[in-house]
């Protein structure tokens, strides 16, 4: 099956906002994040967005595996540097911007997924590489997992949702075409501004807000959005938690995570 991207108009589309920006479309890879990080530690550092029809070795957070096949998912990594003053809730950023181009029904569960009517619909996996000093830029590699086409629930912890549920024949290079700007102006937003500037619009989609939650260290509480730092918070029998990401997963009572 042939795929028509539109890599051209996407890469016209950014120039401006990233110099030097160049846009990669490959048929097949293990990993568009792990080649992004690849190319990073060998010193490739220019904006870059690289799409792949198909990812061998897929990654998912925590560990996981991240699979699709060509046309039913949407896999790239948009990777370029950044220096933001303050690096918290860039995960919560990309998906308000991720979850805002697509439609007005997906919501965001902390900390990286979409979610359709409490199913996932997409994944970010967000990795850097870089120094660690503070006045230099880190490389930040910025993965996006979208399911297009209906995917089988089999070996999935969380049942999928896909984007043709509320887009009728919407494909990966419609869906790519409509995400890629906005998310570039939401990062260039984020490393000007911060969170602050996404945390009210993360709480119009927060699909935890209120909620009854499980943590995966056990813990219980009642879900009620996140600080200005974007670690979300729970109220629990102990007193208000301030959950972030590295510490624990979350699921709603009930669910899977
Ligand atoms: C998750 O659900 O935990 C995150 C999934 C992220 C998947 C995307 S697909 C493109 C990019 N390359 C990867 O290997 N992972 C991300």
């Amino acid at each position: 099956m042939t795929i028509r991207w539109q890599a051209e108009a996407v890469w016209e589309a950014v120039l401006p906002l990233l110099p030097g920006f160049t846009v990669e479309v490959l048929p097949q890879i293990d990993s568009t994040n792990t080649e992004l990080m690849r190319r990073a530690r060998a010193g490739q550092t220019e904006p870059v967005l690289l799409v792949a029809e198909q990812q061998s070795a897929g990654r998912g957070r925590l560990g996981r595996l991240w699979a699709g096949e060509a046309g039913a998912s949407l896999t790239f990594s948009l990777g370029l540097p950044m220096m933001p003053a303050d690096w918290s809730g860039l995960s919560l950023a990309v998906g308000v911007s991720l979850a805002e181009s697509l439609h007005a029904d997906v919501r965001i569960k902390w900390p990286n997924d979409l979610w359709l009517h409490d199913r996932k619909l997409a994944g970010i996996l967000i990795e850097t590489a870089g120094t660690g000093a503070a006045s230099t830029p880190r490389f930040v590699v910025v993965g996006v997992g979208i399911n297009i086409t209906q995917r089988p629930a089999q070996g999935l912890s969380t049942p999928p949702a896909w984007l043709q549920e509320l887009l009728a024949d919407v494909d990966a290079p419609q869906t790519l075409a409509r995400v890629t700007l906005p998310l570039v102006q939401a990062l260039r937003a984020f490393e000007s501004q911060g969170f602050g500037a996404f945390r009210e619009r993360f709480h119009s989609r927060d699909a935890l807000a209120g909620r009854r939650v499980t943590l995966s260290d056990g813990l219980h509480g009642a879900a009620q959005g996140v600080g200005a730092d974007g670690a979300l918070l729970v109220h629990t029998a102990t007193g208000m938690k301030q959950v972030t990401s590295s510490e624990v997963s979350v699921r709603p009572m009930g669910g899977e995570d």
